[in-house]
C-alpha cells in the first residue's frame, strides 16, 4: 500500500511531538511494507515567519494530495499581538474549514497508573473512557467577525446540517460503544443551542431509538465532568464549548499532554493532532509530553489508513510505557520527549491482540 503524509510541525513543542510521530510512523511503515511518503509543510507561525502568511497556499496544497495530516500545534507569544492582523490560530482554522474536517474526535481513557496526576480523587477517575465529538467548522469561530477598538463581534451561527452531519457521527459512535450520547449545548440561552437540541431530539428519535440520550447545560456538564466523569460515554457539542470542555478533560487523565485527536469529514481523509497547544513554557526544553500525538498518530492508522492492528499495537504501547512509569515530567517520570516516543516505539511488539490465547 503506498501511503502519503504531510506533516505540519507548526510551531513552540509542536516540532518535538511531530518528530517522534514521524518516528513512529516509519518504523510501522517498515513493519507493514507500506510504501510511505512524508512531506513536511510550513503552518502557523513559522509560516508567518518565513512567508507572510500562516497557511501558505503550497501548504494546503500539499495536505490535499496527502491520505492524512499530522500536526504539532500552532501559536505562541512571539504572535500574540492582539493588533497584528494575521495570527497562526488562522492558518489551522483555515485548514480545518477547506478541508471539510467537521466532526473532530477527542477520546479520554484514564490510566489507573496515571491517577495520582490527576488532580481529581482516585475514586472518581476509576472508569473514565469517553469521546467528545466537538464540532470543528461551525459556530463563533467562523461567523462574522467585526473587530474593532470600541465595539468587537463575534457572531456565533449553525445550520441545520452542519448539526446533523455531526450528531449522526456521534450518534453512529455512540450505538457502537455503550449506546449513551451526551449533547451538551447552552439552550436556556443561546438561539444556535436550541437548533442543537431541536435537531438533536429529531435525529436520535427518529434513527437513533436504540440510543439513550441525554441533554446538558455547558455550565453544569462542566462541573459533571469532574464530580461524575465515569458516568460520560460519548459527548456530542459545539465548537467551542468541545474545546474547552476537553483542556478540562485533560485534567482527568494528568497532563494536557495526553490527549489525541481526529479531525474527520466525509471520506477517510483526516487531520490528527494532540489537542494541546505549542506550550510555550517548556518549548526547547526537550520535556513536551509526546503521547497525545503518538495517541493521535494511533487514529491515523485507525481513520484514515484502515490498520486498526497497527492503531491497537500503538494504543498498547503507550499503555505499556504509562504502567512501567516510562513517562515524561508532567506525568512524574523522568524521560525527555524523544526517550519517550523511543520507549513506545521499542514497546510495539508487546501488543497480545484480545481473544488470542497464549499459553
Ligand atoms: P497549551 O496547551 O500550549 O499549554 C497549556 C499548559 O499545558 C502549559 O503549561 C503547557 O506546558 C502544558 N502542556 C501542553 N502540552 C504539553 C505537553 N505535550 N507536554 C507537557 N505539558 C504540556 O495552551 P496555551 O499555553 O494556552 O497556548 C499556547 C499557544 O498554543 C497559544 O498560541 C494557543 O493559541 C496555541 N494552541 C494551539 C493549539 C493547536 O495548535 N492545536 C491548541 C491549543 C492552543
Ligand atoms: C485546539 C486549539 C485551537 C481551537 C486553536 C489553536 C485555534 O485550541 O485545537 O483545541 O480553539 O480549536
Ligand atoms: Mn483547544
Amino acid at each position: 500500500m503506498s501511503v502519503r503524509i504531510t506533516l505540519l510541525p507548526g510551531d513552540g513543542i509542536g516540532p518535538e511531538v511531530t518528530t517522534q510521530a514521524k518516528m513512529l510512523i516509519s518504523a510501522l511503515a517498515d513493519d507493514y511494507g507500506l510504501s510511505l511518503e512524508m512531506e513536511s509543510a510550513l503552518v502557523g507561525g513559522a509560516a508567518i515567519d518565513e512567508k507572510g502568511d500562516p497557511l501558505p497556499a503550497k501548504t494546503l496544497d500539499t495536505c490535499r494530495r496527502s491520505d492524512a495530516i499530522i500536526l504539532g500545534a500552532v501559536g505562541g507569544p512571539k504572535w500574540s499581538d492582539p493588533n497584528a492582523l494575521v495570527r497562526p490560530e488562522q492558518g489551522l482554522l483555515k485548514l480545518r474549514k477547506e478541508l471539510g474536517l467537521y466532526a473532530n474526535l477527542r477520546p479520554v481513557r484514564v490510566h489507573p497508573k496515571l491517577f495520582a496526576a490527576s488532580p481529581l480523587k482516585p475514586e472518581y477517575l476509576d472508569g473514565v473512557d469517553l469521546v467528545v465529538v466537538r464540532e470543528l467548522t461551525g459556530g463563533s469561530y467562523f461567523g462574522e467577525k467585526v473587530e474593532g477598538d470600541k465595539f468587537a463581534m463575534d457572531s456565533c451561527t449553525y445550520t441545520r446540517e452542519e448539526v446533523e452531519r455531526v450528531v449522526v457521527r456521534a450518534a453512529h459512535l455512540a450505538r457502537s460503544r455503550s449506546g449513551r450520547l451526551t449533547m451538551i449545548d447552552k439552550a436556556n440561552v443561546m438561539a444556535t443551542s436550541r437548533l442543537w437540541r431541536k435537531v438533536t431530539v429529531e435525529i436520535m428519535e427518529s434513527q437513533f431509538p436504540d440510543v439513550k440520550c441525554d441533554y446538558l447545560l455547558v455550565d453544569a456538564a462542566a462541573m459533571f465532568l469532574m464530580s461524575k466523569p465515569a458516568s460520560f460515554d460519548v459527548i456530542v457539542t459545539e465548537n467551542m464549548f468541545g474545546d474547552i470542555l476537553t483542556d478540562e478533560a485533560s485534567m482527568l487523565v494528568g497532563s494536557m499532554g495526553m490527549l489525541p485527536s481526529a479531525s474527520l469529514g466525509s471520506g477517510s481523509f483526516g487531520l490528527y493532532e494532540p489537542i494541546h497547544g505549542s506550550a510555550p513554557d517548556i518549548a526547547g526544553k526537550g520535556i513536551a509530553n509526546p503521547l497525545g500525538m503518538l495517541a493521535s498518530v494511533a487514529m491515523m492508522f485507525e481513520h484514515s489508513l484502515d490498520m486498526v492492528e497497527a492503531a491497537r499495537r500503538i494504543e498498547s504501547a503507550i499503555h505499556q510505557c504509562i504502567s512501567s512509569n516510562e513517562c515524561t515530567p508532567d506525568l512524574g517520570g523522568n524521560l525527555s520527549t524523544g526517550q519517550a516516543g523511543a520507549a513506545v516505539r521499542s514497546r510495539l511488539d508487546g501488543y497480545i491482540p484480545t481473544g488470542v490465547a497464549h499459553g
